[in-house]
């Protein structure tokens, strides 16, 4: 499959027992860019990752990394690949420095360049302090780091990044954040699978949204929002009193559909053309002597896309694992 993509699928079938977990995955990761597959728990993100990384073999369909293909030339694409994430093993009971400096030998890096290597990643990674630890006595966050640096030893050309920022702090979660853009803009390809539609929204060049082991939806994040319709218009007023006029008044701003939320004393309507009409709104409000204590122009989100795409909330969806669940990022 002659390709100028750094990684491509099609139609990747897999099977735990009766479990589908992929359904005809298809992919596109163009070189030198970031795709972000981006669903909810058990969508088949991390089956994905396993199968361009060699690690699981697909029951049908095709991919292929750098170039080579997943099952055909798997020793060769070990090569090319870097994995990070979701049960990547540390071994618990070396140092920082040297899990680090065993991958760069694992390498044949010489002894003086692992060690090099594997005090530099621990400085970007902010692990340096804990270098001389046994990795046991690391913070869920420290791991994850830890767990990023190894994937880095090398810099191979093509890296996967299951949850990155899976349990990070919101501090560790900007450090690496900036890494990742780092790693992208020398030229690295990175395809980093999220539940976090705000790292999406930040990382990615294009998006994959993937629910029951199929892409439904791929594109920039701008594109996916446009699929939802654009912009709406959002007005909480302060007094309960106030909310049938305040709806009346919106009734004749907009011409289509106009939503009331009681219970959160809102309303929002779909806005073709948005700061003009906040300004009429606005005045018009004032003149019915409505007091309004927010008004705003809403973008739609990915948790919109995903609704519209799906018909389903993203967080419907069946989450167990403790750390699962689609969500925002934590602030
Ligand atoms: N080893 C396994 N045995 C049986 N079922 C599995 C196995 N691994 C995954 N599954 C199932 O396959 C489906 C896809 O799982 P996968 O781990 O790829 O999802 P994911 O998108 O990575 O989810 P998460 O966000 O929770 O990491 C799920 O229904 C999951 O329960
Ligand atoms: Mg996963």
């Amino acid at each position: 499959m002659a390709t100028d993509y750094a990684v491509h699928a099609e139609g990747l079938v897999k099977h735990y027992g009766r479990v589908r977990a992929l359904d005809g995955l298809d992919l596109e990761v163009a070189e030198g860019s970031l795709l972000a597959l981006l669903g909810p728990n058990g969508a088949g993100k991390t089956t994905a990752v396993r199968i361009f990384t060699t690690l699981l073999a697909p029951d049908s369909g095709r991919a292929t990394v750098a170039g080579f293909d997943v099952v055909r030339d798997a020793d060769r694409i070990k090569s090319q690949i870097g994995l990070a994430g979701q049960n990547v093993a540390i071994d618990e009971y070396l140092t920082g420095l040297e899990n680090l400096e065993m991958i760069g030998r694992l390498y044949h890096l010489a002894g003086r360049d692992a060690k090099r290597r594997a005090t530099e990643l621990l400085m970007q990674f902010d692990l340096i302090d804990a270098a001389n630890r046994i990795a046991k006595t690391y913070s869920g966050g420290m791991r994850r780091r830890l767990d990023l640096a190894a994937s880095l030893v090398l810099l191979p050309p093509v890296l996967f990044l299951d949850e990155p920022t899976t349990g990070l702090d919101p501090r560790s979660r900007r450090q690496v954040w900036s890494m990742i853009s780092s790693l992208v803009s020398e030229g690295s390809t990175i395809l980093l699978t999220t539940q976090y539609l705000e790292e999406a929204d930040e990382l990615a060049n294009r998006i994959a949204v993937v629910d029951a082991g199929r892409v439904i939806a791929e594109g920039t994040s701008d594109e996916l929002k446009d699929r939802v319709g654009g912009n709406r218009i959002e007005i909480a007023v302060a007094k309960d009193a106030d909310l049938a006029r305040a709806a009346e008044v919106a009734r004749r701003h907009f011409s289509s559909e106009v939503n009331v939320d009681p219970t959160q004393r809102r309303i929002s309507a779909p806005s073709k053309n948005g700061t003009s009409q906040l300004a009429g709104l606005v005045r018009d409000f004032d003149g019915a002597g409505v007091d309004i204590v927010d008004l705003q122009l809403h973008r739609p989100s990915l948790d919109d896309v995903f609704l519209t795409l799906t018909g389903h909330q993203a967080e419907e969806e069946k989450a167990v694992a403790p750390t699962g669940r689609w969500r925002r990022r934590p602030r």
